[in-house]
């Protein structure tokens, strides 16, 4: 059965993704503003969203309408259940996604009018990784792409992407999670990786703050053997560098913003899809934007990942 994403072009069905990294509870908090040292403040809408990056990465592949596998690790706390049920209610497979004793992940969200937010992560199971499973190996050779971010340990990525790029299996790294450098190893098995600004500059230790300038850092990462940057800028949009073509520029689309958890998850995630199905370079900045401004109207990540006709109907108004 073919898709159809706006006239005209119509696509096949993709092999399927898989998706390894993190699943958190995300226990948001909304606040005025940040407390200074030694401050109390009110805070109101206290909750658990279900998230982490991998989790939300997942879902929104899922719910973008592509086959996609979840390898995850669990707790056994009393999130675990709920966050289960989440990443199955968004349609994904979770045959790979284990229980080690202990907590699930948390990530704090202090979430500001506005939409900014401030997380602290704690990574329970998330980092409590075995050698990757006979059964996850072949569930990657059989891929049409595999997505990982960094809330998980490296080696676990690592190992993912030597048995990707084994398997002749794209490898798309966002690169939130970690503030650490990525390892020499990891760059060259990368197809895309995909940073925002601020962990653009800190990879590269170059300056981000002109469109030049994110051209001159993403170049420079290619030089270490990744085959091409995706750079989230926010609310200016995406900016694509591959071999030596023009790079490409998505401006985003003006939406009101209620909160921006999850929307670079959701970002490279529906690139990904995108890409998985065959879309044209262009085609999958705009159907990444048109995800990542539907996602940032809604509070929480998990829970804010936008359908496939939603971005489709989106897609389809501005090619109007
Ligand atoms: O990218 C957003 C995610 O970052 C949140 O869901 C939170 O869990 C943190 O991992």
């Amino acid at each position: 059965m073919a898709r159809t994403l706006g006239a005209p072009y119509s696509y096949p069905m993709t092999k399927p993704l898989v998706v390894v990294g993190s699943v958190n509870a995300d226990l948001y908090v909304e606040i005025e503003r940040l407390p200074r040292a030694g401050e109390t403040l009110d805070g109101t809408n206290a909750a658990m969203r279900p998230g982490g990056k991998g989790a939300n990465q997942a879902a929104a592949a899922a719910r973008l309408g592509q086959a996609t596998w979840f390898a995850g690790q669990l707790g056994t706390d009393a999130f675990a259940p709920a966050l289960r049920v989440a990443l199955g209610d968004a349609g994904v497979k979770l045959d790979h996604l284990g229980m080690v004793e202990g907590a699930s992940g948390q990530a704090f969200i202090l979430l500001q009018h506005g939409g900014e937010n401030s997380i602290i992560i704690v990574g329970g199971a998330n980092q409590a990784w075995g050698p990757v499973s006979g059964s996850l190996a072949s569930r990657i050779a059989g891929a049409g792409a595999v997505l990982i971010q960094r809330e998980i340990p490296e080696e676990v990525n690592l190992a993912v992407a030597r048995l990707a790029q084994q398997a002749g299996v794209p490898v798309v790294l966002d690169a939130g999670g970690a503030d650490r450098a990525l390892g020499a190893e990891l760059l060259p098995l990368i197809s895309v990786l995909s940073p925002n600004e601020t962990e653009l500059a800190r990879l590269t230790g170059l300056p981000t703050a002109t469109r030049d300038d994110v051209v001159a850092a993403a170049r420079s990462l290619m030089r270490s053997g990744v085959a091409s940057v995706l750079v989230k800028l926010g609310s200016r949009g995406a900016l694509l560098v591959s071999g030596n073509d023009a790079p490409i520029e998505q401006p985003a689309y003006p939406v009101s913003v209620v909160d921006t958890t999850g929307a670079g998850d959701c970002f490279t995630a529906a690139f990904t899809v995108a890409m998985l199905e065959g879309q044209p370079a262009r085609n999958r900045l705009v159907f990444a934007c048109s995800a990542a401004a539907l996602c940032i109207q809604k509070k929480g990540a998990m829970p804010s990942m936008p359908l496939r006709i939603e971005v489709d109907q989106l897609v389809s108004r501005h090619q109007r």
